[in-house]
Parts: C-alpha cells; sequence; structure tokens
C-alpha cells in the first residue's frame, strides 16, 4: 500500500495526479485529496461501485448525501444538460454567488437532471444534488485528469473530526484506502457552507467557510435565512441537510464547550469538578481564558511548559492540576489557537486530534462569538462534537 503518492518523480506534481486520476477511473476504492477545506474522500460520481466504495471505506451511513466536486463551469454544465448547450442550466439565482465564491468554500443545491449521469449513491434518493468548484488546484487539476466529477465527504472516519492533513487522513482510513494526496494543511479548515437558492427565500443548509454576511450582500440573497439549527435539536423538524443529525466531529475526550460569556452546555459546577479530575484534562484556548478556565473547580494549574515538536502544527503546553494542598490530580494540557476567527477554524480539527492522540479524557473548549464571520461555522462544530447526539 503506497499511503503518500510520492513527489520524487520527474514530474513531481503532475505524475501522482496520473497515478490517482488511474486510480480512480479503474478501481472502486476512494482517493483521499486535499482541499482548501478539509481532505475528501473521492470517488467517480457517476459510477456507482465507486461511489459505495466511499460508504464502506468511511462506516458512513448511505442516507446522507455526498457533495459533487467539479473543476470547472464547463463539466457542471455538461452534467447538467449533456444534449442542449446553449441555455446556461444553472438557475440564475445562483450567478452572483458563484461569480464571488467560485473557486471556493461554497456548495450550491441543484435539481438534479432526468435522466440523472450521477450514481443514485451520491444524492441517496434525493432530488437535489450539493455541488462545489474547490480553491484547491491539486484538487481541480485531479478531477480534470479523471474527466468525471468527484463526489467527496470529508476524509475522516465517520464521526471523527473532519482531516485537514494528510495523516489525519492515514489516522482513520490506513488499511481501508489506498491512496492519500498529501497537499499540506488545509487553509480555511472547517468544511464549505451549504446553500439552497431554489426556495424563496434561500438558505444556508449548512454554515462553514463562506459567512452568512458575506452571502447576504449578493444580489437575490439579501434574505438569506438559516436552515440549521445549533442549539439542541428536540421536537424539531428533521435537519434540511441529512448530515446535519449524526453526531459529528468527535473526539475520543469528553468535549465541554464554554459559549462565549462562559456558559457551559448543560454541564453543572459538581460534575465540572468531576471533570477536573480526570487522569488527563486538556483545555483549548482561543484568547479570552488563562488559567481560570479549570480554576474555580477545585483546581489550581501548575508548571505549564511547551512540549517539544508541536504535531501539526498545533502546540500544545503540558502542566499539572493539583488541589488546594499541592496535590497532583490531573495531568494538563493547553492548547492556544488565538482570537482571530480564522486561525481557530484553521486549527480546530487539528487541535481536536491532537488532544486525543495525547491522551485527553475531557476537553474544555473556549467558544467564539458566532455572530460574526466563520465563528458561526466554529461554534456549530464545537456544538456537534460537544453534544451526546448519535447515528
Ligand atoms: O468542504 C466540504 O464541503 C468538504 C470537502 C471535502 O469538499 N466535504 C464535506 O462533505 O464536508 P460531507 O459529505 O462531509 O458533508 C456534506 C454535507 C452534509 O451535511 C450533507 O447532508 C449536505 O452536505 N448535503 C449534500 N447534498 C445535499 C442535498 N442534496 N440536500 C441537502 N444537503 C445536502
Ligand atoms: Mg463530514
Amino acid at each position: 500500500t503506497s499511503w503518500v503518492v510520492p513527489t520524487t518523480s520527474p514530474s513531481p506534481v503532475l505524475d501522482p495526479l496520473r497515478t490517482a486520476a488511474n486510480h480512480l477511473r479503474t478501481t472502486s476504492i476512494p482517493v483521499a485529496f486535499p482541499t482548501e477545506t478539509v481532505y475528501g474522500l473521492g470517488a467517480d460520481a457517476t459510477r456507482s461501485s465507486a461511489v459505495r466504495g466511499i460508504y464502506t471505506a468511511k462506516g458512513r451511513p448511505s442516507d446522507n448525501p455526498l457533495i459533487v466536486h467539479i473543476p470547472d463551469l464547463s463539466m457542471l454544465r455538461r452534467l447538467l444538460s449533456p444534449s442542449s448547450p446553449g441555455n446556461d442550466p444553472i438557475p440564475a439565482i445562483y450567478h452572483p454567488l458563484i461569480a464571488r465564491f467560485w473557486p471556493g468554500p461554497l456548495t450550491i443545491l441543484l435539481p438534479l437532471p432526468s435522466p440523472s449521469p450521477l450514481a443514485p449513491e451520491v444524492t441517496a434518493s434525493l432530488s437535489t444534488f450539493g455541488v462545489r468548484m474547490p480553491a484547491s488546484a491539486l484538487a481541480r487539476t485531479l478531477i480534470s485528469l479523471v474527466g468525471s466529477p468527484l463526489a467527496a465527504p470529508s476524509a475522516n472516519a465517520s464521526t471523527r473530526p473532519s482531516p485537514t492533513t494528510a495523516s489525519h487522513v492515514y489516522d482513520d482510513l490506513q488499511g481501508r484506502i489506498e491512496l492519500v494526496i498529501d497537499g499540506g494543511a488545509c487553509a480555511v479548515g472547517v468544511e464549505s457552507t451549504v446553500v439552497d437558492g431554489l426556495c424563496d427565500p434561500p438558505a444556508v443548509l449548512r454554515p462553514g467557510g463562506v459567512s452568512l454576511e458575506e452571502i447576504r450582500e449578493c444580489e437575490g440573497w439579501e434574505r438569506v435565512e438559516r436552515g440549521y439549527e445549533d442549539k439542541a435539536q428536540e421536537g424539531r423538524e428533521a435537519p434540511r441537510a441529512p448530515g446535519m443529525k449524526y453526531k459529528h466531529y468527535s473526539p475520543r475526550a469528553r468535549v465541554v464547550l464554554f459559549e462565549k460569556g462562559g456558559e457551559r452546555e448543560g454541564v453543572g459546577q459538581e460534575e465540572m469538578e468531576g471533570l477536573v479530575g480526570k487522569k488527563t484534562v486538556a483545555v483549548i484556548r482561543t484568547g479570552g481564558w488563562g488559567r481560570e478556565c479549570v480554576e474555580g473547580f477545585g483546581v489550581v494549574v501548575k508548571d505549564v511548559a511547551s512540549k517539544e515538536g508541536g504535531n501539526e502544527g498545533i502546540e500544545v503546553g503540558e502542566g499539572e492540576l493539583v488541589d488546594r494542598g499541592g496535590r497532583k490530580v490531573a495531568r494538563f494540557l493547553d492548547v492556544n489557537l488565538g482570537k482571530d476567527v480564522k486561525g481557530v477554524a484553521h486549527g480546530l480539527f487539528a487541535a481536536l486530534r491532537e488532544l486525543d492522540r495525547l491522551g485527553a479524557d475531557v476537553i474544555f473548549v473556549e467558544g467564539v462569538d458566532d455572530r460574526h464571520d466563520m465563528a458561526e461555522a466554529v461554534m456549530n462544530r464545537l456544538r456537534k462534537a460537544a453534544s451526546e447526539i448519535r447515528a
């Protein structure tokens, strides 16, 4: 099994991409590839057996539809109306979004053409499909070389945090796939924003790399609504993006999210005191907290020093939690992602994975203000990581 495509050949980028494209055309084992959001697990979207290979590798429920990735608009137009070039088959409502955000972290919903060139497994029996043009040049070159759109969910094992480096993919899918294209760390770090412009008013179904405010600035999108629900889902209708109902983004550790302002979702003082006594206690800070994040629950932070050689760009401090008598009650791990929301989005999944790797039993996460920028996407992922909703 060759894991990471070697880059020592005469044409260091194109040869490995050709190898991967050939694998995608001729086998039913998906290939992991980088995008600007997260790594995707791709398969030829027009071949059923290839698409089924994705569900098998991920252990993903098959009622959760996949996003179709295209390298350029001409492939999308061919997909929508193979026989009649001329009229633009892309609904006018999407034109301003496409002009502004493609290639980039935005997924649009389109009516499935009839007859559909897409494998039915892509859409999980819905009458629409989601499509996006990734900003990553590696991704677009790969798709062009395959000559077919690639269906691709995030390349994590189902329920795990999305992968933002090739080694995250390797950790999850080792033994289940044969090729990972290593394009380094993903620039954005959270998934694409999913929008539905086929309804009135149009809606955002999943917050992501493009913010609601940016979408609202586009013609025809001034009244865009939130079509997702973040807080407790009980008593609500089925979420409109089917994937939103599953447990998601979860490290092995218990995640406790502090909303901005310090409020904890569903964890009382007594339970907090129990949690700070676990063997390894971790915190992810976003610039507001110092040590007080765990102090006030009967423990004090002692001797935090930077660990050697931060893995995947995530710097972890390590120290101890001691009780009032100075006795050690827990090992303490500390990650500071900084105040900038883009930096938090970029490092969030990697931090959750790194703390898992270091053996955290509980991770306290400091929220960000979700009324601006990508903070909404970050908080959405964190609330899911902290919730107990299961598939
Ligand atoms: O950034 C991304 O979008 C990444 C990279 C790899 O491109 N992909 C990704 O795919 O996040 P996935 O499968 O993990 O998430 C797809 C989301 C799910 O929430 C799914 O329910 C929603 O898009 N979705 C896809 N097709 C849909 C449709 N026809 N109607 C409603 N929601 C749909
Ligand atoms: Mg995913």
